[in-house]
């Protein structure tokens, strides 16, 4: 079959494609302690919820044809981007209006239309890329530009921390923004480090942003106010220059696919006109299930009384379970500051966290090798690439115990073969 360039690079093997049918393969194997994706945790009292809502709707016609029955307008559904911005107001003191809020089919793809519009080709010929104030960052950027060599990334400053922890900071010598730079993106809490860059290190990439007169994109698919899987002091931000990226997906609800972005409004029209022209208008149900909780404010107890505390727990759980079993053996993981994977650094490791990946695999244990998440590094000698493991502590303290056992057992292994 011959292809444009956009069916070339859409279609070859992107690494999060590839990612997502080894871990698939993997799952459909069966017998594996899954310690790979990044699906939410399913929390008995919060699905409750949901399912409670969900029926509210179903049962009532009006509804029930309000959610399966018309095309909502491509901005998404009216009446929850009007309560979004009501409760933003409330909470944040925003002065938002329905104008500055657009839902997307999942945040995955608002990504997509925002990368792609300020990433790229300009009408005068010239090509800006998307900066990373630092990576590790999320898988889900590398592949999303329409054309190659779409972001750079700086290295961050290591900071190492008590009881073998560490946390990457924002190095700003190293971090440059060029004339050829399109926007700044920065998840917050980070996938896969758990990491949340401290409000001053966003206060000057805020500045900087404004300074050179691009805007900021922040992901804020872990963040405040929901999720809301925050672990430490982090203040919300907004303003004209920031575009917001939340999803409801980490709430326990990826399937249905919302990703909400609060921006200026001529960004909001843009991505208005683009989902119209790619998809005529986003998915209802996430904006209808969760309307009235925000409406009256529930979604903060869910948060802040269930979702949060469920992955809290867990991170600190897994830490300690694993800070036991290492003893002696070289390992760091990145202080958990947030979202729902613990960042596992294994400095000196004599074989590659791929090869590590591997290895695991082969002990029925999944994990994701961290080289995957350094999009936009352009130094293939940085030893530190290929040292590290994203691994998912969201199932059962059991299960989760047994991965981290087998992979303690084969970093030592590794170790003392060299
Ligand atoms: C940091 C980050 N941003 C964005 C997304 C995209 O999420 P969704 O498209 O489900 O809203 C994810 C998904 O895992 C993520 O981890």
């Amino acid at each position: 079959m011959k292809l444009s360039r956009f069916g070339e690079k859409f279609t070859s093997r992107s690494g999060i494609l590839s990612l997502m049918d080894d871990l698939g393969n993997a799952l459909a194997e069966g017998d594996k302690i899954m310690m790979g994706g990044g699906n939410p945790a399913h929390i008995p009292e919060v699905d409750a919820i949901y399912q409670q809502e969900l029926k509210r709707i179903v049962d009532d016609q009006a509804l029930f044809t309000r959610l399966v029955g018309t095309y909502d307008p491509p901005q998404g559904e009216k009446e929850f981007v009007r309560e979004l911005a009501a409760y933003l107001n409330r909470h944040f003191n925003w002065n938002l209006t329905e104008r500055n809020i657009a839902l997307t089919n999942g945040s995955q793809s608002a990504f997509f239309m925002l990368f792609n519009m300020f990433g790229g080709e300009y009408a005068d010929g010239s090509v800006r890329r998307i900066q990373l104030p630092m990576a590790p960052e999320y898988i889900g950027y590398a592949d999303a530009g329409l054309s190659h060599d779409f972001f750079s990334a700086a290295k961050p400053e290591i900071e190492l921390l008590p009881h073998n922890q560490f946390k990457y900071h924002v190095d700003f010598h190293g971090f440059q923004i060029h004339d050829t730079t399109g926007a700044i993106c920065v998840s917050r809490p980070t996938n896969p480090t758990g990491n949340v860059i401290t409000d001053k290190e966003l206060e000057k990439l805020r500045a900087q942003a404004y300074k050179h007169d691009i805007p900021l994109l922040l992901d804020n698919a872990y963040g405040l106010p929901f999720p809301n899987l925050i672990f430490t002091e982090a203040t919300p931000v907004w303003d004209e220059n920031i575009i917001l990226n939340m999803s409801l997906s980490k709430l326990g609800l990826p399937a249905t696919r919302t990703g909400i972005t609060v921006a200026r409004e001529e960004v909001i029209a843009a991505m208005s006109g683009i989902n119209a022209i790619t998809c005529l208008a986003p998915g209802t149900l996430g904006g209808l299930m969760t309307l009235e909780l925000i409406r009256d404010d529930r979604i903060d107890s869910l948060c802040n009384n269930q979702i949060k505390p469920f992955y809290q727990q867990k991170a600190e759980a897994a830490v300690t379970y694993f800070e036991k079993i290492m003893g002696d053996t070289p390992y760091r993981v990145h202080k958990p500051e947030g979202a729902m994977f613990l960042w596992l650094w294994f400095e000196g490791l004599p074989i590659s966290s791929q090869e590590l990946y591997e290895r695991l695999k082969q002990r029925g244990v999944v994990v994701v090798s961290g080289h995957h998440f350094f999009p936009g590094i352009d130094d293939s000698q940085w030893a530190h690439q290929h040292e590290c493991l994203r691994v998912t502590y969201s199932r059962d303290q059991k299960t989760v115990e047994q991965g981290l056992d087998i992979i303690a057992q084969e970093v030592k292994a590794a170790f003392s073969a060299s």
